[in-house]
């Protein structure tokens, strides 16, 4: 029983955007079971792999989780404009894995991503300030600019979006660019663009803290060893497939880091900054142009200032925190 005295705090309203994905899926595990978090949907996106595949992955990940209850919907299958790619190299021939576990006998909400997301986001913004909803896109950024240009009055049910992607220094699909931007450049372009005219608080939790978040081979085995194909063991097969396809001791769990981020925002440093997409680079396509610039200089030679959004862009990331609070929070036989 809580004493009157100490309010236990209200879960956050989450909805996931996915590419399920092995990091997506570690994403997935701790966005389900954890206390603080309010899963009130997952939408789907072509990217890892392709989108039925990728609604296949997700819909396999909230069964071991146990929380058949979150609806799942399908979303875009390509980019707006680039052709269709995928990452089966980093994430297996079936996009998590290819661990051949069960694929779930449920079937996705009947609704496009984008309309589930509007209906979910105009709700919440019928209630109170604790009903807004923090959107977390972990993938290609298709669905996310097709609601905000279809239906911008949905960004009134938004507390705010904390998305992976892009990065301030490095790139991982391209020298320059990173996976989720690359993918559809010109869908990270309109969310920033919208995010700026309808006023969304945006959190960019990029590739400069996303491969800081990390778990031994060691630590996956103990998870592994809890067996019965419950989240733990699931958790650890897909830190173990990481480590081995990489040959590394251990691995990151990327997408899962951005997840933190919303429940645990003391793990992360920000700074708000200026954030551009680069469309027209035959290098630099993809490239999140983030300005660290000193703006004490004399910038009036540079037509390019001011950017017309500025973004909390992950800067460093306790590491250790996020790692423990998500193997802490996978590690049940089941829910
Ligand atoms: O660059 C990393 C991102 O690309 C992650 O979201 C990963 O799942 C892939 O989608
Ligand atoms: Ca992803």
């Amino acid at each position: 029983m809580t004493p009157f005295h100490v309010q236990k705090p209200v879960p956050v309203p989450l909805i996931l955007d996915v590419d399920t994905g092995v990091d997506d899926a570690c994403a997935l595990l701790l966005a389900a079971l954890h206390p603080q978090v309010d899963l009130r949907a997952v939408t789907c996106v072509g990217g890892n792999t392709n989108v039925d595949q990728v609604v296949r992955n997700t819909m396999t990940v909230l069964d071991v989780a146990g929380r058949a209850d979150v609806p799942v919907a399908r979303g875009a299958a390509r980019p707006l404009l680039e052709p269709s790619s995928d990452a089966r190299h980093v994430h297996g021939d079936d996009g998590m894995a290819d661990l051949g576990w069960p694929s779930s006998d449920r079937h996705p909400d009947g609704r496009h991503a984008v309309e589930l997301l509007r209906d979910l986001l105009c709700a919440a913004a019928e209630g109170g300030p604790d009903d807004r909803i923090t959107l977390v896109p972990l993938a290609p950024l298709t669905n996310i600019a097709l609601l905000l240009r279809t239906y911008p009055e949905a960004a009134a049910g938004l507390r705010e979006i904390v998305f992976m992607g892009g990065a301030a220094h490095i790139g991982n699909a391209t020298a320059s660019a990173e996976f989720n931007v690359w993918h559809d450049p010109e869908a990270a372009a309109i969310v920033l663009e919208s995010a700026a005219e309808l006023d969304i608080p945006v959190v960019m939790y990029g590739l400069d803290v996303f491969y800081d978040v990390r778990v031994s081979r060691r630590g996956a085995k103990k998870l592994i060893a809890v067996g019965g194909r419950g989240p733990a063991e699931l958790a650890g097969r897909l830190i173990d497939f990481q480590c081995s396809r990489f040959g590394q001791p251990d691995a990151t769990i990327g997408d899962a880091g951005a997840v933190c981020v919303a429940i645990d925002r003391a793990g992360v440093t920000t700074s708000i900054l200026p954030v551009r997409v680069e469309l027209a680079g035959i290098y630099s396509r993809g490239r999140t142009v983030v300005d660290r610039r000193a703006w004490s200089g004399d910038l009036s030679h540079d037509a390019f200032v001011p950017a017309p959004t500025t973004v909390r862009v992950a800067l460093s990331v306790d590491g250790e925190r996020y790692a423990d609070l998500w193997w802490r929070t996978v590690n049940v036989a089941s829910r």
